[in-house]
Protein backbone atom coordinates (compact mmCIF):
# COMPACT_ATOMS: atom_id res chain seq x y z
CA UNK A 1 0.00 0.00 0.00
CA UNK A 2 1.02 3.65 -0.57
CA UNK A 3 2.26 5.80 2.28
CA UNK A 4 0.15 9.01 1.75
CA UNK A 5 0.66 12.27 4.11
CA UNK A 6 -2.38 14.68 4.05
CA UNK A 7 -2.57 17.56 6.60
CA UNK A 8 -3.40 21.25 6.77
CA UNK A 9 -3.29 24.57 8.65
CA UNK A 10 -6.58 27.32 8.35
CA UNK A 11 -5.53 30.07 6.87
CA UNK A 12 -6.87 32.50 9.43
CA UNK A 13 -3.20 34.51 10.21
CA UNK A 14 0.04 34.10 9.33
CA UNK A 15 2.27 30.96 10.61
CA UNK A 16 4.18 31.00 14.10
CA UNK A 17 6.54 29.73 16.51
CA UNK A 18 3.90 27.24 17.63
CA UNK A 19 3.01 25.90 14.27
CA UNK A 20 7.15 25.31 13.85
CA UNK A 21 7.81 22.79 16.43
CA UNK A 22 4.17 21.84 16.10
CA UNK A 23 4.24 20.63 12.91
CA UNK A 24 6.00 22.59 10.36
CA UNK A 25 9.17 21.44 11.39
CA UNK A 26 8.14 17.96 10.98
CA UNK A 27 6.59 18.06 7.77
CA UNK A 28 9.89 19.47 6.36
CA UNK A 29 11.81 15.88 8.09
CA UNK A 30 8.86 13.92 6.79
CA UNK A 31 9.28 15.28 3.33
CA UNK A 32 13.24 14.83 3.08
CA UNK A 33 12.35 11.34 4.65
CA UNK A 34 11.97 9.98 1.06
CA UNK A 35 9.41 7.19 2.96
CA UNK A 36 6.33 8.86 1.47
CA UNK A 37 4.97 8.65 -2.11
CA UNK A 38 2.45 11.55 -2.01
CA UNK A 39 2.70 14.33 0.32
CA UNK A 40 -0.25 16.99 0.26
CA UNK A 41 -0.68 20.27 2.58
CA UNK A 42 -3.86 21.91 2.34
CA UNK A 43 -4.80 25.14 2.91
CA UNK A 44 -8.05 24.80 4.41
CA UNK A 45 -10.15 28.02 3.65
CA UNK A 46 -13.59 26.28 3.57
CA UNK A 47 -12.44 24.93 7.31
CA UNK A 48 -11.79 28.09 7.70
CA UNK A 49 -14.83 29.63 6.81
CA UNK A 50 -16.72 27.35 9.26
CA UNK A 51 -16.18 30.15 12.10
CA UNK A 52 -15.23 32.99 9.93
CA UNK A 53 -17.77 32.82 7.54
CA UNK A 54 -18.57 36.82 7.84
CA UNK A 55 -15.48 37.66 7.81
CA UNK A 56 -13.78 35.94 4.38
CA UNK A 57 -11.77 38.49 3.59
CA UNK A 58 -9.30 37.58 6.67
CA UNK A 59 -9.71 34.12 5.25
CA UNK A 60 -8.26 35.21 1.69
CA UNK A 61 -6.00 37.52 2.83
CA UNK A 62 -3.97 34.89 4.91
CA UNK A 63 -3.97 32.10 2.29
CA UNK A 64 -1.08 33.40 0.56
CA UNK A 65 0.96 34.44 3.89
CA UNK A 66 0.26 30.78 5.08
CA UNK A 67 1.54 29.47 1.34
CA UNK A 68 4.38 31.85 1.88
CA UNK A 69 5.24 30.68 5.47
CA UNK A 70 5.28 27.23 4.34
CA UNK A 71 7.71 27.60 1.39
CA UNK A 72 9.79 30.13 3.75
CA UNK A 73 10.22 26.91 6.55
CA UNK A 74 11.48 24.94 3.49
CA UNK A 75 8.51 22.65 2.18
CA UNK A 76 9.57 21.90 -0.99
CA UNK A 77 6.73 22.03 -4.02
CA UNK A 78 8.43 19.54 -6.11
CA UNK A 79 7.80 17.36 -3.46
CA UNK A 80 4.99 18.51 -1.86
CA UNK A 81 1.53 19.23 -3.47
CA UNK A 82 0.35 22.56 -1.74
CA UNK A 83 -3.45 23.61 -2.45
CA UNK A 84 -6.32 25.28 -1.60
CA UNK A 85 -9.71 23.17 -0.13
CA UNK A 86 -12.58 25.28 -1.51
CA UNK A 87 -10.96 24.81 -4.97
CA UNK A 88 -11.55 20.77 -4.74
CA UNK A 89 -15.02 20.65 -5.02
CA UNK A 90 -14.85 16.80 -4.52
CA UNK A 91 -14.06 17.39 -1.14
CA UNK A 92 -17.39 18.99 -0.20
CA UNK A 93 -19.58 16.08 -2.00
CA UNK A 94 -17.32 13.86 0.02
CA UNK A 95 -18.32 15.75 3.09
CA UNK A 96 -22.22 14.99 1.72
CA UNK A 97 -22.31 11.77 1.60
CA UNK A 98 -20.11 11.48 5.11
CA UNK A 99 -22.78 12.90 6.66
CA UNK A 100 -25.27 10.11 6.62
CA UNK A 101 -22.93 8.25 8.89
CA UNK A 102 -21.99 10.01 11.69
CA UNK A 103 -25.03 11.35 14.33
CA UNK A 104 -25.63 14.55 15.55
CA UNK A 105 -24.84 13.35 19.53
CA UNK A 106 -21.21 12.04 18.05
CA UNK A 107 -20.15 15.39 17.25
CA UNK A 108 -21.43 17.53 20.13
CA UNK A 109 -19.02 14.89 21.94
CA UNK A 110 -15.85 15.78 19.95
CA UNK A 111 -13.72 17.13 22.10
CA UNK A 112 -11.90 19.75 20.23
CA UNK A 113 -15.65 21.09 18.58
CA UNK A 114 -16.76 21.35 22.50
CA UNK A 115 -14.14 23.81 23.49
CA UNK A 116 -14.09 25.76 20.04
CA UNK A 117 -17.64 26.24 20.37
CA UNK A 118 -17.40 27.76 23.88
CA UNK A 119 -14.01 29.88 22.44
CA UNK A 120 -16.27 31.10 19.91
CA UNK A 121 -19.17 32.01 21.89
CA UNK A 122 -21.50 29.22 19.86
CA UNK A 123 -23.07 27.92 22.91
CA UNK A 124 -26.07 29.22 22.41
CA UNK A 125 -26.71 28.41 18.53
CA UNK A 126 -24.31 26.20 16.73
CA UNK A 127 -24.04 27.06 13.01
CA UNK A 128 -24.52 23.49 11.23
CA UNK A 129 -21.47 24.03 8.99
CA UNK A 130 -19.15 24.71 11.83
CA UNK A 131 -20.24 21.34 13.89
CA UNK A 132 -20.17 19.70 10.82
CA UNK A 133 -16.54 20.59 10.04
CA UNK A 134 -14.82 17.37 11.67
CA UNK A 135 -17.12 15.16 8.97
CA UNK A 136 -15.69 17.75 6.24
CA UNK A 137 -12.25 17.14 7.86
CA UNK A 138 -12.58 13.55 7.69
CA UNK A 139 -13.01 13.75 3.77
CA UNK A 140 -9.82 15.76 3.40
CA UNK A 141 -8.13 13.20 4.70
CA UNK A 142 -9.92 10.10 2.65
CA UNK A 143 -9.97 12.04 -0.31
CA UNK A 144 -6.04 11.59 -1.04
CA UNK A 145 -6.25 8.00 0.47
CA UNK A 146 -3.96 9.20 3.43
CA UNK A 147 -2.23 6.71 5.56
CA UNK A 148 -0.69 9.04 7.96
CA UNK A 149 -2.02 12.75 9.20
CA UNK A 150 0.49 14.65 11.03
CA UNK A 151 -1.41 16.62 13.59
CA UNK A 152 -0.78 18.53 16.88
CA UNK A 153 -2.41 16.52 20.02
CA UNK A 154 -5.75 18.74 19.67
CA UNK A 155 -6.23 17.30 16.17
CA UNK A 156 -6.65 13.40 17.79
CA UNK A 157 -10.62 13.90 18.03
CA UNK A 158 -10.53 14.95 14.25
CA UNK A 159 -8.25 12.24 13.28
CA UNK A 160 -11.13 9.87 15.49
CA UNK A 161 -13.70 10.92 13.71
CA UNK A 162 -12.44 10.19 10.04
CA UNK A 163 -10.93 6.36 11.32
CA UNK A 164 -15.63 5.75 12.58
CA UNK A 165 -16.07 7.30 8.98
CA UNK A 166 -14.12 5.36 7.57
CA UNK A 167 -14.69 2.05 9.26
CA UNK A 168 -18.87 2.63 8.69
CA UNK A 169 -18.19 3.04 5.38
CA UNK A 170 -16.25 0.39 4.45
CA UNK A 171 -18.83 -1.90 6.80
CA UNK A 172 -21.50 -0.71 4.23
CA UNK A 173 -20.47 -0.26 0.97
CA UNK A 174 -17.07 -2.14 0.63
CA UNK A 175 -13.69 -1.38 1.39
CA UNK A 176 -13.37 1.76 -0.47
CA UNK A 177 -11.72 4.17 1.77
CA UNK A 178 -8.49 4.00 3.41
CA UNK A 179 -7.75 3.91 7.42
CA UNK A 180 -5.57 6.88 8.27
CA UNK A 181 -3.39 7.29 11.03
CA UNK A 182 -2.62 10.22 13.36
CA UNK A 183 0.98 11.40 13.62
CA UNK A 184 1.74 13.54 16.87
CA UNK A 185 5.15 15.27 17.25
CA UNK A 186 7.65 13.29 19.40
CA UNK A 187 8.81 15.83 21.50
CA UNK A 188 5.65 16.37 24.34
CA UNK A 189 6.96 19.77 24.92
CA UNK A 190 6.34 20.88 21.38
CA UNK A 191 2.78 19.59 21.14
CA UNK A 192 1.85 23.13 22.78
CA UNK A 193 4.07 25.85 22.92
CA UNK A 194 2.25 28.40 25.02
CA UNK A 195 2.36 32.26 24.23
CA UNK A 196 4.90 34.71 24.68
CA UNK A 197 2.15 35.72 28.18
CA UNK A 198 2.51 32.11 29.37
CA UNK A 199 -1.01 31.63 28.33
CA UNK A 200 -1.92 28.22 27.89
CA UNK A 201 -1.29 28.31 23.95
CA UNK A 202 0.20 30.18 20.91
CA UNK A 203 -2.63 32.20 19.36
CA UNK A 204 -3.12 34.87 17.37
CA UNK A 205 -6.81 35.71 19.04
CA UNK A 206 -4.58 36.24 22.46
CA UNK A 207 -1.87 38.28 20.90
CA UNK A 208 1.02 36.23 22.29
CA UNK A 209 2.73 35.03 19.20
CA UNK A 210 5.94 34.85 17.72
CA UNK A 211 5.14 34.96 13.94
CA UNK A 212 7.88 33.53 11.50
CA UNK A 213 7.52 36.44 9.54
CA UNK A 214 8.56 39.16 12.75
CA UNK A 215 11.45 41.15 12.24
CA UNK A 216 14.38 40.75 14.25
CA UNK A 217 13.43 44.05 16.41
CA UNK A 218 9.69 42.85 17.13
CA UNK A 219 10.79 39.32 17.77
CA UNK A 220 13.39 40.75 20.43
CA UNK A 221 10.61 42.94 22.02
CA UNK A 222 8.25 40.05 22.44
CA UNK A 223 10.88 37.92 23.89
CA UNK A 224 12.09 41.09 26.25
CA UNK A 225 8.98 41.10 27.87
CA UNK A 226 7.97 37.64 27.82
CA UNK A 227 6.33 36.08 31.13
CA UNK A 228 8.98 34.95 33.61
CA UNK A 229 8.05 34.50 37.46
CA UNK A 230 6.27 37.36 39.11
CA UNK A 231 8.20 36.45 42.64
CA UNK A 232 11.81 36.67 41.15
CA UNK A 233 11.83 40.28 41.40
CA UNK A 234 15.48 41.31 42.40
CA UNK A 235 17.95 38.92 40.66
CA UNK A 236 19.24 37.94 44.04
CA UNK A 237 15.77 36.07 44.67
CA UNK A 238 15.32 32.38 44.37
CA UNK A 239 13.59 31.58 40.76
CA UNK A 240 11.05 29.55 39.81
CA UNK A 241 11.20 27.13 36.23
CA UNK A 242 7.54 25.92 36.91
CA UNK A 243 5.58 28.21 34.23
CA UNK A 244 8.19 30.35 33.52
CA UNK A 245 7.70 30.74 29.95
CA UNK A 246 11.86 31.36 29.05
CA UNK A 247 12.46 28.59 30.76
CA UNK A 248 9.59 26.43 28.62
CA UNK A 249 11.21 27.81 25.50
CA UNK A 250 14.26 26.97 26.27
CA UNK A 251 13.68 23.40 26.79
CA UNK A 252 12.33 23.47 23.69
CA UNK A 253 14.85 25.21 21.78
CA UNK A 254 18.33 25.58 23.39
CA UNK A 255 20.52 22.85 22.66
CA UNK A 256 24.29 22.25 24.43
CA UNK A 257 25.59 24.12 21.16
CA UNK A 258 23.36 27.38 21.84
CA UNK A 259 25.70 27.22 25.27
CA UNK A 260 28.74 27.10 23.65
CA UNK A 261 28.38 29.76 21.07
CA UNK A 262 25.67 32.28 23.23
CA UNK A 263 25.95 31.38 26.69
CA UNK A 264 29.35 29.70 27.31
CA UNK A 265 29.42 30.34 30.88
CA UNK A 266 26.95 27.41 31.50
CA UNK A 267 27.47 24.21 29.88
CA UNK A 268 24.08 23.07 29.90
CA UNK A 269 20.24 24.10 30.49
CA UNK A 270 20.56 22.45 33.71
CA UNK A 271 23.13 24.54 35.06
CA UNK A 272 21.25 27.24 34.04
CA UNK A 273 18.36 26.38 35.63
CA UNK A 274 20.05 25.36 38.99
CA UNK A 275 21.72 28.79 39.26
CA UNK A 276 18.23 30.49 38.53
CA UNK A 277 16.45 28.26 41.04
CA UNK A 278 19.24 29.21 43.44
CA UNK A 279 18.96 33.07 42.85
CA UNK A 280 21.48 35.38 41.55
CA UNK A 281 20.39 34.81 37.83
CA UNK A 282 18.57 38.10 36.21
CA UNK A 283 15.90 37.50 33.57
CA UNK A 284 17.82 39.73 30.82
CA UNK A 285 20.51 36.98 31.14
CA UNK A 286 17.82 34.31 30.24
CA UNK A 287 15.85 36.22 28.05
CA UNK A 288 19.01 37.76 25.37
CA UNK A 289 19.87 33.88 25.53
CA UNK A 290 16.45 32.78 24.58
CA UNK A 291 16.61 35.70 21.84
CA UNK A 292 19.85 34.60 20.31
CA UNK A 293 18.67 31.44 19.58
CA UNK A 294 15.61 32.39 18.50
CA UNK A 295 17.23 34.90 16.39
CA UNK A 296 19.51 32.45 14.55
CA UNK A 297 16.34 30.24 14.03
CA UNK A 298 14.18 32.46 12.22
CA UNK A 299 16.10 34.46 10.13
CA UNK A 300 16.88 32.09 7.56
CA UNK A 301 13.48 31.82 7.60
CA UNK A 302 12.61 35.28 7.44
CA UNK A 303 14.60 35.44 4.70
CA UNK A 304 13.97 33.15 2.32
CA UNK A 305 10.21 34.14 2.98
CA UNK A 306 11.60 37.47 1.91
CA UNK A 307 13.20 35.58 -1.07
CA UNK A 308 10.54 34.06 -2.58
CA UNK A 309 7.47 36.60 -2.05
CA UNK A 310 9.97 38.85 -4.20
CA UNK A 311 8.37 36.29 -6.86
CA UNK A 312 4.77 35.97 -5.92
CA UNK A 313 3.42 35.06 -8.99
CA UNK A 314 5.47 31.93 -8.43
CA UNK A 315 4.27 31.04 -5.30
CA UNK A 316 0.57 32.16 -7.07
CA UNK A 317 1.42 29.66 -9.78
CA UNK A 318 2.73 26.51 -7.30
CA UNK A 319 -0.82 27.13 -5.39
CA UNK A 320 -2.57 26.72 -8.71
CA UNK A 321 -0.91 23.67 -10.11
CA UNK A 322 -0.80 21.66 -6.75
CA UNK A 323 -4.46 22.37 -6.51
CA UNK A 324 -5.06 21.16 -9.76
CA UNK A 325 -2.98 18.02 -8.87
CA UNK A 326 -4.86 17.28 -5.72
CA UNK A 327 -8.28 17.85 -7.36
CA UNK A 328 -6.99 15.03 -9.76
CA UNK A 329 -6.42 12.54 -6.42
CA UNK A 330 -9.79 13.39 -4.95
CA UNK A 331 -12.18 13.17 -8.45
CA UNK A 332 -10.44 9.46 -8.14
CA UNK A 333 -11.67 9.11 -4.75
CA UNK A 334 -14.92 10.08 -5.64
CA UNK A 335 -15.47 7.90 -8.21
CA UNK A 336 -14.87 4.94 -6.26
CA UNK A 337 -16.87 6.18 -3.21
CA UNK A 338 -20.22 7.09 -5.76
CA UNK A 339 -19.21 3.65 -7.74
CA UNK A 340 -19.61 1.85 -4.05
CA UNK A 341 -22.72 4.03 -3.32
CA UNK A 342 -24.54 3.01 -6.69
CA UNK A 343 -24.81 6.62 -7.41
CA UNK A 344 -22.91 5.94 -10.96
CA UNK A 345 -25.84 6.46 -12.67
CA UNK A 346 -23.71 7.41 -16.33
CA UNK A 347 -20.30 6.29 -15.90
CA UNK A 348 -21.08 3.42 -18.12
CA UNK A 349 -24.07 1.48 -19.44
CA UNK A 350 -24.66 -1.20 -16.49
CA UNK A 351 -27.47 1.42 -15.15
CA UNK A 352 -29.58 1.64 -18.48
CA UNK A 353 -28.83 -2.43 -18.82
CA UNK A 354 -30.81 -2.49 -15.81
CA UNK A 355 -33.41 -0.51 -16.77
CA UNK A 356 -34.25 -2.37 -19.64
CA UNK A 357 -33.64 -5.57 -18.16
CA UNK A 358 -35.98 -4.60 -15.44
CA UNK A 359 -38.39 -2.81 -18.41
CA UNK A 360 -38.36 -4.92 -21.33
CA UNK A 361 -38.40 -8.47 -19.57
CA UNK A 362 -42.00 -8.43 -19.44
N1 LIG B 1 -8.25 21.40 11.58
C1 LIG B 1 -6.89 21.67 11.21
C2 LIG B 1 -6.41 22.84 12.07
O1 LIG B 1 -7.21 23.58 12.60
C3 LIG B 1 -6.72 22.01 9.76
C4 LIG B 1 -7.15 20.89 8.86
C5 LIG B 1 -8.21 20.90 7.99
C6 LIG B 1 -6.54 19.61 8.75
N2 LIG B 1 -8.29 19.72 7.33
C7 LIG B 1 -7.30 18.91 7.77
C8 LIG B 1 -5.46 19.00 9.37
C9 LIG B 1 -7.00 17.60 7.44
C10 LIG B 1 -5.17 17.68 9.03
C11 LIG B 1 -5.93 16.99 8.08
O2 LIG B 1 -5.22 23.04 12.18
Amino acid sequence: MQKIILTGDRPTGRLHLGHYVGSLKARVELQDSKEFDEIYIMIADAQALTDNFANPSKVRDNVMEVALDYLAVGIDPQKVTIFVQSEVSELTELTYYYMNLVTLSRLMRNPTVKSEVTLRGFEKSIPVGFLNYPISQSADITAFDATCVPVGVDQLPMIEQAREIVHSFNNIYGDTLVMPEAKVPENALAQRLPGTDGKAKMSKSLGNCIYLADDAETIKKKVMSMYTDPLHIKVSDPGHIEGNVVFTYLDVFATDADFKKFLPEYNNLKELKDHYRRGGLGDIVIKRFLNDILQELLQPIRERREAIAADITRVYQILESGTSKARGKAQATLKRVKEAMKINYFESDEFLKEVIAKYQEK
